[in-house]
């Protein structure tokens, strides 16, 4: 018994040999050729069915979407693409469909939109594109944990229920078993958390990155994977309400080693995929083509999708800090009118995405690094440059996405930590156990966040945050 990605790479050497194939049908041309895929690969295999020799029963349940296993022998094929194709003996029909029920789903063969396969999310990954998509983020991840294991660093799990807001801004969603038809009130009318099963207010975690801290100040190097819970209501094609996040956070590392490390990591993980993904990765570049040569000419962009991740290897990232990054801005004429949407009112406001792609995909057409941005915009931790002003943050910026990284050196000195708390409104007692990681030797150490969809929707070229995750949760959608 082989996968059909096995059967595929043997290829020639298989031929005369006796082999067991499951799948399911994407199609059964004139009775007699069944395009049979199992999910190993976005390839089918062909089988070659001679209807005189199979009865009435089997050959109308082959139909498509319909389980089969096959049994029969591998001889070469006739026709053009593939070097082997089976010649069936036997087919068991594990799960027939009744061709009324397919009416109206996306398992019908034919095109069909992204947001009609998000429709039914739940029958996507029976489609090419999804099914190449999620072959690929399995792959990045793999190539993410062996990163970090190869370079000694310890895969920590922070927890998903926690009573922190790590990064102070308030985009939580709540954790409690009550009964909120019948809430536990105190005298004076407010909610009683003490009798919550946690004893105290508690949310979904926006970030591992305090417990994180915690941990590399023992460990050294550690890494969290996990999921992590915006309640932002943001509808865009970038933003989820449960995201998956990679953070790395590092003793000893400054803000130039974390720049160097995600520049790294980036690198490797990107080429990983490069390596382990062809197939995949070649169909989902032609889909990139084609959907590029539907855009205006000036929307276009100059390179294919494989040659944008190739082009990402061999150049390195442009770093620069955030007030230079203002000044280019001022400057620019971004489109005909010679305006941003959003205009850049001077230093110290927050770049919008369309700031952000323009320095990465017009100025330097090259993924860049912001770093050192103004205190005020940018969470409690990080750590205060001399100039009293800016923050040692950065941001990783890449083509077609914006910010794929955000991290920082992050604020070691436990005096000034407890000032920025004070005027960010941090509560000090409720992190207590984060103080007291900078009162006993305490150390220069730095870290940063990857948002997995955002890295798989640059390297699948794919447009929609909500194409790239099997389960996708926003604030209009979680019907699954
Ligand atoms: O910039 P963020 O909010 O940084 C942190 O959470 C830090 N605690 C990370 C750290 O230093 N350890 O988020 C980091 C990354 C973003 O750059 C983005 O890629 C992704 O997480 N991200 C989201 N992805 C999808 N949907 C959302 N709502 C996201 N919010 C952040
Ligand atoms: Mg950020």
């Amino acid at each position: 018994s082989y996968s059909i990605d096995q059967l595929l790479v043997k290829g020639k050497e298989a031929i005369h040999q006796d082999v067991i194939v499951k799948g399911w049908v994407r199609s059964f041309r004139s009775n007699r050729f069944i395009a049979l895929n199992d999910g190993s690969t976005i390839n089918n295999i062909q089988v070659v069915v001679d209807f005189e020799n199979f009865d009435e029963e089997t050959l109308d349940q082959i139909s498509v979407a319909a389980a089969i296993k096959v049994t029969g022998v591998v001889v070469e094929s006739q026709g053009k693409g593939q070097d082997i194709e089976i010649q069936a003996k036997s087919i068991k029909i594990y799960g027939g469909v009744n061709s009324d029920d397919l009416q109206g789903t996306i398992l019908q063969p034919k095109r069909h939109t992204l947001e009609f396969l998000r429709e039914q999310a739940h029958l996507r990954f029976r489609t090419n594109t999804f099914a190449a998509i999620m072959r690929v983020r399995h792959a990045l991840m793999f190539a993410i944990h062996q990163y970090y294991n190869d370079k000694g660093f310890f895969y920590v799990n922070t927890p998903i229920v926690t009573g922190s807001d790590a990064e102070g801004a308030g985009e939580m969603f709540c954790v409690t078993n009550f009964d909120f038809d019948n809430l536990p009130k105190t005298e004076d009318g407010k909610v009683d958390f003490s009798q919550d099963f946690f004893s105290k207010k508690t949310n979904l975690t926006v970030s591992g990155q305090l417990e994180a801290e915690a941990a590399a100040m023992g460990l050294g190097k550690v890494y969290t994977f996990g999921p992590t819970f915006r309640a932002e209501n943001s509808n865009t094609s970038r933003h989820l309400a449960e995201f998956w996040m990679i953070e790395p956070e590092v003793a000893f590392n400054d803000l130039d080693d974390n720049m160097d490390l995600a520049e790294d990591f980036m690198k490797y993980v990107i080429q990983y995929a490069l390596d382990n993904c062809k197939d995949d990765l070649a169909f989902l570049n032609d889909r990139y083509e084609k959907e590029q040569s539907q855009k205006p000419k000036d929307q276009r962009s100059d390179l294919g999708l494989i040659e944008r991740l190739e082009y990402v290897l061999n150049n390195k990232f442009v770093r620069l800090t955030y007030t230079e990054a203002i000044d280019i801005l001022k400057d620019s004429k971004p489109n005909k009118k010679g305006k941003f949407k959003y205009s850049i009112d001077g230093w110290g406001a927050d770049l919008q995405s369309e700031h952000e792609r323009y320095l990465v995909e017009k100025h330097f057409k090259s993924p860049v690094i912001l770093f050192d941005y103004p205190a005020e915009i940018k969470a409690f931790y990080m750590r205060l440059n001399e100039d009293g002003k800016t923050v040692r943050a950065m941001d990783v910026l890449f083509p077609g996405i914006g910010e794929i990284i955000g991290g920082s050196q992050r604020e070691e000195r436990l005096d000034v930590l407890r000032k920025k708390m004070e005027e960010f409104n941090v509560d000090q007692e409720e992190l207590w156990w984060y103080l007291d990681t900078r009162k006993f030797g305490t150390v220069p150490h730095s870290g940063f966040g990857l948002g997995l969809e955002r890295l798989v929707l640059f390297v699948t070229g794919m447009t929609n945050i909500r194409d790239v995750i099997p389960f996708p949760r926003t604030p209009k959608s979680a019907e699954f």
